[in-house]
């Protein structure tokens, strides 16, 4: 898991966060072993913004990967998900493990369904 903590520290340094100075990175990892990264991209118009989660997720699923093991993001106080990234990690990934990494080396994990108890999902629909 450190590959896959190491590679959200690092996608953090790519972060566009030129309105929040506050970068974030994530990094899944693919049922067949394969690491994808991401990193929060925003834009003047802020609900434009795409947190890492996301940009780590939809590049990954636009690659071809549609089953994953775990997911790590990375920021400079570890924060974790928020509600809207939360609802689609579960929708993509569905009960998987989080790592969230701080930059003093801290860890702290959880799980998908830890962070969304009760989730809407696709179960759901008609
Ligand atoms: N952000 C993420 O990338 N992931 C989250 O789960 C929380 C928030 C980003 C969005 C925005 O660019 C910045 O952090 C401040 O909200």
């Amino acid at each position: 898991m450190k590959k896959l903590i190491n590679h959200a520290l690092v996608m953090m340094k790519n972060a566009y966060a030129p309105y929040s100075k506050y970068k974030v990175g994530a990094a899944v990892l693919t049922e067949d072993e394969t690491i994808i990264g991401g990193c929060n991209v925003e834009s003047s118009s802020y609900g434009l913004t795409c947190c890492a989660e996301r940009t780590a997720l939809f590049t990954a699923v636009s690659k071809g990967h549609l089953s994953f093991k775990a997911l790590a993001v990375a920021s400079k106080n570890g924060g974790t998900p928020c509600g809207a990234c939360r609802q689609v990690i579960w929708d993509i990934c569905g009960d998987i493990t989080i790592y969230i990494a701080d930059g003093d080396g801290n860890l702290f994990e959880t799980t998908s369904t830890d962070l969304l108890p009760d989730a809407f999902g696709e179960d759901m629909l008609p």
